[in-house]
């Protein structure tokens, strides 16, 4: 089992550039499925999860070619199977994804039942409401879910999500681009890669209009092309190193960030006490000197609300400013298992539901921790920067998954950091 050693490493100073975005080229990747055609997809990152897609892909028979670092080709000319492989949807949720594309394609899915994981159920209902209202019939068995369009394929409709679910969102607007007339969706997520996958989609000859808003319009096609698309730049992984920067009181540029895609991240530093300024290709953040960093509340919300996916790499950076702060989970319902680790050293917060309460002005000690998902794995290692002695985080492939060449990223500006492999 590897481990990531982080020793308290003083304030990170320099320049981080940011990968593609993960949650914008796992479904970008799964839209590669929706035609016969060609896609190239460029500013790939090289993470584990994006391995497990492109496997994915190559199962149900598409051709992936990503012998050039950053870019994978995807010409999924000849479908072979309409099934999926349990392990790779035990392996990653995200396999959920194909599901639209597939079903889009050749009017058929079977898709086995996508594990929950440490932060929650992640129930995949509100996708399955959005294929029944597009016509077609869903039979849940124990460990699989089969999807079958009629005899005359999928036909669009008004879709209401309850909750504005990203990847349902997204499955159901994979589904609808090839659907017989008009398919509205109320109520959509809006995050940016939302809007990443409807301009990969409209390039391959989509017609979907108002990606982003919480009323997607999609007219469906006979077919779609293939098409060239870049990744957007990960906003989550920009909002770990701005954290990064103020957890240390240090200076980082982090390049090729998009302000408008982290601007609650922004506010709530600012309210903090750190000054954060716009560069002509990214953000600079800036926590040095002796100035006194305060509390702040953050509630999780969709976007554009604040970013549940930065909730724990946030709350490690309250444990050490003055004053108690309050951190309110609302879209999972078990995203606090990074308490327990931030405790070990030394912490001391408390949680009531959904709610954490953070004292504040720790100085906190190193510890043995797990990653007990991708982003508190992130959370782990800027907690450890700053902590004295050595912080051993362990289970981190959950940090893997999600952040590209993460050591190197934060050994670049000067934090101790080492992985070690052990068997
Ligand atoms: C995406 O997950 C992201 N993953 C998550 O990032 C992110 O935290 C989440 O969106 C919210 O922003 C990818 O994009 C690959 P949801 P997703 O459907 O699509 C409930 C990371 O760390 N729900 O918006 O699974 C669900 O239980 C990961 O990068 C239903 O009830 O999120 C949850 O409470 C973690 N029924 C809430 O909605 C459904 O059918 C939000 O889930 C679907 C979801």
């Amino acid at each position: 089992m590897s481990k990531i050693f982080v020793n308290n490493s003083g304030p990170l100073m320099g320049e981080v550039e940011i990968s593609g975005a993960k949650n914008a080229v796992l479904p970008l990747m799964a839209a590669t499925l929706l035609t016969a055609d060609e896609c190239v997809i460029e500013s790939v990152p090289d993470l584990a999860d994006v391995s497990v897609m492109k496997k994915m892909l190559a199962s149900y028979g598409a051709q992936v070619d990503d012998s050039e670092p950053g870019v994978v080709k995807v010409k999924a000319e000849n479908i072979t199977t309409v099934e999926g492989d349990p392990e790779l949807v035990q392996e990653m949720r995200a396999s959920t994804m194909a599901m639209g594309p597939l079903l889009a394609r050749c009017g058929r899915v079977v898709q086995p039942m996508p594990g929950g994981c440490t932060i929650g159920k992640r129930p995949i209902d509100l996708h399955l409401k959005g294929f029944r209202s597009l016509g077609a019939k869903v039979i849940e068995e124990e460990d699989r879910v089969i999807i079958e369009a009629g005899p005359e394929g999928l036909k669009g409709d008004a879709i209401y999500l309850d909750f504005p679910s990203v990847g349902a969102t997204e499955n159901i607007l994979m589904a609808a681009v090839l659907a017989k007339g008009t398919t509205i969706i109320e109520n959509a997520a809006k995050e940016p890669e939302i809007v990443d996958l409807a301009n990969l989609l409209n390039k391959m000859g989509a017609k979907i209009k108002s990606a982003g808003t919480d009323m997607i319009r999609i007219e469906g096609v006979e077919r779609l092309s293939g098409a060239i698309h870049g990744v957007i730049p990960d906003r989550i992984e920009a909002g770990t190193f701005m954290l990064a920067a103020a957890i240390t009181r240090g200076k980082v540029h982090v390049k090729n960030a998009i302000p408008g895609h982290v601007r609650p991240i922004i506010s709530k530093l600012k309210e903090s006490g750190v000054t954060v300024e716009l560069t002509d290709d990214g953000i600079f953040v800036d926590a040095s000197g002796d100035r006194e960093l305060v509390a702040t509340d953050i509630k999780t919300l969709p976007y554009p609300g604040f970013p549940t996916d930065i909730q724990s790499p946030f709350m490690a950076f309250l444990t050490t400013v003055k004053g108690k702060s309050v951190c309110r989970e609302t879209v999972f319902e078990n995203r606090f298992m990074h308490v327990v680790e931030l405790n070990r050293m030394g912490a001391d917060i408390t949680t009531e539901n959904r709610e954490a309460i953070i004292p504040g002005g720790k100085k906190l000690h190193g510890a043995k921790v797990r990653a007990t998902d991708l982003r508190a794995g992130a959370a782990m290692i800027l907690a450890g920067l700053v902590a004295t002695g050595t912080t051993e985080i362990s289970e981190i492939y959950h940090i893997e998954r999600g952040y590209e060449n993460v050591v190197k990223k934060f050994k670049a500006l000067g934090a101790d950091i080492v992985k070690v492999d052990e068997d």
